[in-house]
């Protein structure tokens, strides 16, 4: 059998993704019965980015089941300093029993896997989050029910954290809208790939300008940081050009009454979301962020067995 990665949803199908949210409630409501599984493995985590949830969800993860992270940063690695990719993939294979990476350019991650003899996690790059997507969607279900036929909107950038959750969204058969300025709209090849796979699974797609209409009715509003890890430079652009795009207390009166409010955070209150949001009734970001260990929980045991 092939090794199993998770560099983007589209690593699962329907089935898998399903059944991954199935064993991450298991988890949830017994944690005392994943003692044991990754014992005496080793997972390395390789981050060249910041992180809070990420970093000690996985950390927490792997401890609870049994095995040990070996967590390192930017230049801690020789990979910092310039080793090839494929040569650090071969020799982390020969000890490790798999690595969990955050970096910049999804191609990085792409290559590790290509060379890498164990299962290789996107913890996020430039263009992906599949673990946020996974804690996402267990999330909604737990909140609302069956994902089937439920609307989420998205309001802000089409980044990393859209397009993985637009992918898990699609093959849960879920309708996805999202609001974004001219300039920040989500990777058109990814969006034309998902529109297909949500159009096979019931669900739909559509792209809109305005945030009034893509909050319509919806059972879920999320947003994200306006300026993502590694767009700095671009900072002032980017809050010029997400001017009305915040989420506040009139659009979220938009959405469905039994609506909630979701965020992968860090958030920063008065930009891309208001404080009376974020921390008001309708917030469930707290529970998003509880859900990343127990997601992370079922995707060590589905790529470690
Ligand atoms: N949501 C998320 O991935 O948070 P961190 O950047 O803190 O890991
Ligand atoms: N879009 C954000 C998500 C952080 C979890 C970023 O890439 O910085």
């Amino acid at each position: 059998m092939s090794t199993r990665h998770l560099l983007t949803i589209n690593d699962l199908d329907a089935a898998t993704l399903l059944a991954l949210l199935a064993d991450a409630r298991a988890a949830k409501a017994d944690p005392a019965a994943l003692h044991g599984a990754l014992t005496g493995r080793t997972v390395l985590m390789h981050f060249t980015k910041a992180s809070t949830r990420t970093r000690v969800s996985v950390e927490t993860a792997v401890v609870r089941l049994g095995g040990h992270p070996i967590f390192t940063r930017g230049d801690e690695l020789q990979l910092g300093r310039g080793e090839p990719i494929a040569d650090t993939a071969n020799v982390v294979s020969r000890w490790c029993d798999a690595i969990f990476i955050r970096t910049f350019a999804h191609a990085d991650v792409e290559e590790l896997a290509r060379h890498a003899t164990i299962p290789v996690v996107n913890a996020l790059t430039d263009d992906h989050h599949p673990l946020q997507a996974l804690a996402d969607l267990m999330t909604i279900e737990e909140h609302l029910g069956e994902l089937q036929g439920k609307t989420i909107a998205w309001v802000g950038d089409g980044n990393n954290v859209f397009h993985s959750l637009a992918q898990a969204a699609a093959l849960a058969g879920m309708h996805v809208r999202i609001a974004t300025p001219a300039g920040y709209e989500a990777d058109p090849e990814i969006m034309r790939a998902t529109a297909a796979i949500a159009l096979d699974h019931g669900g739909s797609i559509t792209e809109l300008r305005d945030p009034t209409e893509a909050v319509a009715g919806a059972d879920v509003v999320v947003t994200d940081v306006f300026v993502s890890m590694g767009e700095e430079a671009q900072t002032a652009a980017k809050l010029e050009a997400f001017r009305g795009y915040q989420v506040d207390a009139a659009l979220m009166a938009q959405a469905a009454p039994t609506a909630i409010f979701m965020h992968c955070l860090p958030a920063h209150r008065g930009e891309e979301v208001s404080g009376e949001v974020i921390d008001g009734p309708q917030s469930v970001v707290w529970d998003e962020a509880e859900n990343r260990l127990h997601t992370t929980v079922a995707v060590l045991r589905y790529l470690l067995g």
